[in-house]
């Protein structure tokens, strides 16, 4: 059975002094062991976000990784810098795919990177509006999940209980308008295609979770956990609201607490 997982983007949000108050706070209004709870703060409040968190079961995450290990690229941040601060990492979100113009080639070097370091991905995938409008959302996120896999390496399935993905269709984004629940469900079974179209396993690419994320709240997310296929949220905006993630996570556990019995 695939983990119910809620993950939090804080995006560039949040300072070294209020980002522990404030994880300590959605700390305090999400506890459950049933949902894996991640937060994903800038790089500068990693540090006092780890010590907000600690006990509580809720990981953290960082927003994005360089590809290589070292060396003289100023600004950036690698994987080993990440070790004792973070154990996940967004990959590929689509802001950075606009305003650093990643392409899908380096989203899936720094899949390998982040793998290859023990940093449990969540690797963003989504179309534009107009590539829904045309009818390609699906053919343009498959083709995103095929070239990621190539450049990272990663098509025969070794990584699969390591890789989230996140479908995150980018006029969903920031704009309070979501997916329709099933529209996201049947790209959740794209991805997964996608996936066994690429050298996975059918039982590899089934257990690798499928997160929603584009506008979620509390009054949205049950569409989407209503869906089987999808396993949990990436948050934005109303990550940064302690009511709004007891919300979230409480309909989480709800689910996780139904397929669990479903399961048996
Ligand atoms: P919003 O929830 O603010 O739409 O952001 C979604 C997102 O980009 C999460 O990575």
């Amino acid at each position: 059975m695939r983990p119910i997982i809620i993950a939090a983007n804080w995006k560039m949000n949040t300072t070294p002094s209020d980002a522990g108050p404030l994880a300590s706070a959605i700390a305090a209004a999400t506890a459950t062991d049933d949902v894996v709870r991640v937060i994903c703060p800038p790089y500068v409040c990693l540090a006092p976000v780890r010590d907000a968190l600690a006990g509580t079961g809720i990981a953290v995450g960082a927003q994005d990784v360089h590809p290589l290990a070292a060396g003289a690229y100023t600004g950036e941040i690698s994987a080993g810098m990440l070790t004792g601060l973070a154990t996940w990492c967004i990959v590929g979100h689509s802001e950075r795919r606009r305003d650093q113009h990643e392409t899908d080639e380096l989203v899936g070097r720094k899949l390998a990177r982040c793998l290859e370091s023990g940093l449990r991905p969540i690797w963003c995938v989504g179309e534009q509006l107009d590539e829904r409008e045309a009818g390609r959302a699906e053919a343009v996120v498959r083709e995103q999940v095929e070239r990621g896999l190539v450049a990272g390496g990663m098509a025969n399935g070794e990584w699969a209980g390591s890789v989230v993905i996140a479908y995150e269709p980018v006029w969903a984004i920031g704009t309070g308008r979501t997916a329709r629940g099933a529209d996201a469900a049947a790209m959740a079974d794209a991805i997964r295609s996608a996936l066994e179209a690429n050298g996975w396993t059918r039982d590899a690419a089934a257990t690798v979770p499928v997160l929603y994320g584009g506008s979620v709240t509390a009054a949205s997310i049950g569409e989407f956990l209503a869906e089987p296929a999808i396993d949990g949220a990436l948050v934005g905006g109303a990550s940064l609201k302690p009511d709004e993630m007891a919300g979230i996570v409480a309909r989480a556990a709800t689910t996780a607490a139904a397929r669990r019995a479903a399961a048996g």
